[in-house]
């Protein structure tokens, strides 16, 4: 990695009108995590080393994300919405305080990868003043176009301000702009407003550079990676192209996915060798997956760790806090909780297990429920290794079932059983010989008669 400073600009001082959302458009998230997460991110592993956020006047929403990520995050408001040049010298104080290498980018572009950040920037090492980052999109109506010559990039031109020739340049401004700290602020001084938009342009950076007689060049991006997102559409649509990305990564990495596209990860998502997924699996934010795991079909993960060789599913429903040992084994319709299940456990069939500590070896018998919630306060429940929990219990926390302990079936325990020991906690069954004919028989004559 580069041993030049890198001071990284993000805007995110958009309104974000076209998503129809009270959320502020950059906290809306692409596989479980917001779009600002995702650049900074980015950032971050492009070898960042001051990182500024530009928001909108009242986002404290927005500044808080960015600390929450990047906790030494410089945050500026940008006041009134004057336009991309004038958001980034929002960040003045920032660029005052000098760097080699500054890299601007839009915080609504979640996709773009530290590769080609990487990319983006190494001309500036080579003496370049500015360095765009372009793409061939499908449909090039509404982007600024790249006016090259050879490997020299000429001029950035707003749609709006373009002639009919340079309007039929497919080669098209994907935002993101690298500049040499030691002009930036000269260059970003000296834009103006005088275009159809009347706002301040960055693109204006590259005329201003070469009028200068300093270099600017163009990088090239797939269009996937740059892809803003505006919409729901376009949220959706960025989600698919993430998705995709980390199914291929899982599968490169020795993950067996039967139906790729109907699992979804999370970015932070962690999986081992040998992991095999069946169709439709979802990885909420926070899930670690442990060597040789098999997730059955239809399985909901979140929070979770699973240890080497677990086994779950299917219709498995894990929750946060969830630690699942080496072995264990959770079968169909369970769901765990702030649940601490040991080596060799095994919960096999419709049973919930919610702040709780179960032993190794133990065995959760088909329905047994552990009540952790009396409306108010959540009570944790211990169960001892190797205990036996019969079918259909129900046990009501704080409680703790001692190692090597029997429940049997279709008890409701109340308090600790000892260890190696046997609770019965169920009503006597009761016999009637004869009842139910003589019942029937009863309503038979009563129907006659009526
Ligand atoms: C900009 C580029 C255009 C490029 C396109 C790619 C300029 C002048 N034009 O156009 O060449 O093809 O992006 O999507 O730079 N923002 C602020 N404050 C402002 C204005 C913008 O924070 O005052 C942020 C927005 O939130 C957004 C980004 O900057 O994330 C781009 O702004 P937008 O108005 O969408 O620029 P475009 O006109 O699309
Ligand atoms: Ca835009």
């Amino acid at each position: 990695m580069s041993d030049r400073s890198l001071l990284v600009v993000v805007l995110a001082a958009g309104e974000g009108t076209r998503m129809k959302s009270r959320l502020p458009k950059v906290l809306h998230k692409v596989a479980g995590r917001s779009m600002l997460h995702h650049v900074l991110a980015a950032t971050r592993a492009a070898g960042a080393t001051r990182t500024a956020v530009v928001v909108g006047p009242g986002r404290e929403d927005v500044a808080a994300e960015a600390s929450r990520i990047v906790p030494d995050a410089q945050v500026f408001v940008q006041t009134e919405r004057l336009g991309t040049a004038h958001a980034v010298l929002a960040a003045r104080a920032a660029l005052e305080q000098g760097a080699d290498d500054v890299l601007v980018l839009y915080a609504d572009t979640p996709l773009v990868r530290a590769e080609t950040l990487a990319r983006l920037r190494a001309p500036l090492a080579e003496g370049a003043a500015v360095a765009a980052l372009g793409f061939e999109p499908e449909d090039p109506t509404g982007y600024g176009r790249l006016v090259t010559s050879g490997n020299e990039l000429v001029a950035i031109r707003e749609e709006k301000d373009a002639t009919t020739a340079e309007r039929a340049i497919r080669f098209c401004n994907a935002g993101l702009m690298a500049l040499a700290g030691k002009d930036a602020l000269s260059i970003l001084d000296r834009i103006g407003n005088a275009n159809s938009k009347g706002e301040y342009y960055l693109t204006d950076a590259v005329e201003i550079a070469r009028a200068d007689g300093r270099p600017a060049v163009a990088a090239k991006a797939d269009a996937d990676e740059v892809a803003g997102v505006n919409s729901r559409i376009q949220l959706a649509e960025a989600e698919a192209i993430l998705q995709q990305r980390l199914r291929r990564a899982a599968m490169a990495e020795g993950v067996t996915l039967i139906a790729p596209e109907t699992v979804f990860f999370s970015a932070d998502t962690v999986l081992g060798r040998d992991v095999i997924v069946e169709p439709n699996v979802v990885f909420g934010p926070g899930v670690t997956v442990g060597d040789d795991v098999v997730i059955h079909a239809f399985c909901h993960l979140e929070g979770a760790q699973l240890e080497t060789g677990v086994s779950i599913g299917p219709y498995a429903r894990l929750r946060p806090g969830t630690r699942l040992e080496a072995g264990v084994r959770i079968g169909n319709f369970v769901e765990t909780k702030a649940a601490h299940i040991e080596s060799g456990a095994k919960v096999n069939h419709l049973s919930y297990v919610g702040d709780a500590h179960v032993g190794a070896g133990a065995n959760l018998g088909a329905g047994t429920i552990t009540c952790n919630y009396d409306g108010f306060s959540k009570y944790r429940t211990e169960i001892g290794a190797g205990a036996f929990i019969g079918v259909n219990s129900a046990l009501v926390a704080p409680v703790t079932i001692g190692a090597g302990a029997y429940v049997g079936t279709g008890a409701v325990i109340t308090s600790d059983v000892p260890e190696d020991a046997l609770a019965i906690a169920r009503s006597r069954q009761v016999v009637k010989e004869g009842w139910a004919r003589e019942f029937r028989a009863a309503r038979a004559e009563a129907k006659k008669k009526a």
